[in-house]
């Protein structure tokens, strides 16, 4: 606890100390008893340099060095819950193995869907461990609502059917179309739609993708939207996307793992618009609800749709005869038999806080990426790729005399040398091809000004890669 303390009392600028995986197990090989016969004596100093290794070799996500990846700095009270979790045991499919956490599932969804907006008596939530894993739950769940016989028949391509396909964003995360493949539906059967110059599904191009998609034989079961992009932040239109599945009767779902928190944000929510048009939500807590990963939570607005994605029988676990103890199980409706109570963290934080905590930090954390924004269109030696819509930028370092063909490498070498360096951590991504700096906001620690010196430094490491440094 004490050198969790110091840790997290640590301001310091400091991204990552990146070290060589072989050097890294000598280390860590090393605090290994050689003791093979007894249980060895327990030994204090040996404990102490687990964690301290732990924590050195980990991204420094509270400090304000760290802008490259989307989980928390998390709120130190979340992890002191996920701390009980860890001690107590309490798995969370099944009431009677997690009373507590069952409970608080239920009260997080009431909380969170004054926010989206269903019927409170018919909507459903689940939790899963992590957003790649709702989003496969969700498509499963629209794959077998249109195909009810393909969970047990396989895929009906054989027959001369219409192909099932998913129509997504051209920029949607990857989760989606691995989900395709283990649905069985095959990449060839994704369409993907193109994106308008913000990177969000340019919604007049839906219907005419859609009406082709048709007529090469594929038969699209669900619209995948996201409500923040993995590499810029951009949310879709909710509102006329929505419309649209409802008059084509297909289910959309909406990725929200990154940016379904900012519905709690009075100022923010705005960027969802329509959300309670979709058919299913994933939403991540562990990202911009500052909570220890994974903990992602999937909405139903129909909550006997939640029923549809998997159809198992397990008479250990499953009970034949209901009662009020087995009302609030959720082992038959997500993929994990054995999950965290990962709620825990996150209704905690919420009952001892309330909503306010959660709102300001993400306002704080957007505000702040208007602000680099500007920044860097001050900058006549930096290029902005894009307006940021939350807290996610992406930009290059393109001097006058940089030539066209060497912009990509030169974004590439400055990421991995910021990497090495370790003063900060920042992430890259393509974009239309070319590479380009991410930064996201992720922890209130950071201000303008770190990322004046996050520049700076970019700036030196790009003159020296342009005259001749490498
Ligand atoms: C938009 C989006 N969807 C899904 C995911 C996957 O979520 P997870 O990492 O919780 O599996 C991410 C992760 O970054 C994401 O940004």
């Amino acid at each position: 606890m004490s050198r969790l303390e110091s840790h997290l009392a640590d301001f310091s600028i400091r991204g990552l100390d990146l070290i060589d995986p072989e050097v890294l197990t000598q280390a860590a090989r090393a605090l290994m008893t050689t003791e093979r016969e007894n249980i060895a004596a327990f030994d204090e100093k040996r404990l102490t340099e687990i964690i301290d290794l732990y924590v050195r070799t980990g991204i420094q996500v509270h400090s304000p060095g760290y802008m490259g990846r989307q989980f928390s700095g998390v709120v130190p009270l979340a992890g002191v819950i996920d701390f009980v979790s860890s001690v107590v045991n309490q798995p969370s499919s099944f009431y009677e193995a997690g009373q507590l956490p069952s409970v608080a599932e239920r009260l997080m969804a009431e909380e969170l869907n004054r926010f989206i907006g269903w019927e409170a008596e018919s909507f459903a939530m689940v939790t899963t461990s992590g957003g790649s894993l709702a989003n496969l739950t969700a498509l499963l769940a629209a794959r077998n609502k249109m195909f009810p016989d393909f969970w047990s028949g396989g895929s009906p391509v054989s027959d001369g059917q219409p192909r099932p396909a998913v129509a997504v964003g051209a920029d949607v995360h990857y989760s989606i179309s691995r989900a395709a493949g283990i649905l069985g539906i095959g990449e060839a059967q994704i369409v993907r739609l193109p994106l308008n110059e913000a990177q969000q599904i340019a919604i007049d191009q839906v219907g005419p993708t859609l009406e082709e998609a048709e007529r090469r034989g594929l038969k699209v079961f669900c619209l995948v939207a996201s409500a923040g992009t993995t590499s810029v932040g951009a949310f879709d239109p909710l509102d006329e996307l929505g419309d649209l599945a409802r008059e084509k009767g297909i289910w959309l779902h909406v990725d929200g793992a990154h940016g379904a928190s900012l519905l709690v944000s009075d100022r923010l929510r705005g960027k969802l618009k329509g959300i309670e048009k979709a058919d299913s939500l994933a939403w991540d807590a562990h990202k911009m609800m500052f909570v220890p990963a994974p903990c992602t939570l999937l909405f139903y607005r129909n909550g006997q749709d939640s029923l549809g994605a998997f159809q198992q029988r397990a008479s250990y676990v499953f009970d034949e005869e209901p009662d009020r103890y087995t009302e609030l199980d959720s082992g038959g409706v997500n993929f994990e038999c054995t999950k965290r109570p990962m709620i825990m963290p996150l209704w905690t934080l919420w009952s001892v806080y309330g909503r306010a905590l959660f709102a300001e930090k993400i306002e704080y954390l957007c505000d702040l990426t208007e602000e680099i924004h500007r920044i860097v269109l001050d900058e006549p030696d930096f290029e902005s790729v894009h307006q940021p819509e939350a807290n996610i930028m992406c930009f290059r370092y393109r001097p006058a005399d940089i030539r066209d063909e060497d912009v990509h490498r030169v974004q590439v070498a400055i990421r991995n040398r910021i990497k090495i360096q370790g003063n900060f951590f920042i992430s890259k991504v393509n974009i239309d091809g070319v590479a380009a700096l991410r930064v996201v906001m992720m922890n209130h620690e950071i201000t303008a000004e770190h990322f004046r010196m996050l520049l700076g430094e970019i700036r030196r490491i790009g003159r020296d890669l342009l005259d001749g440094g490498k």
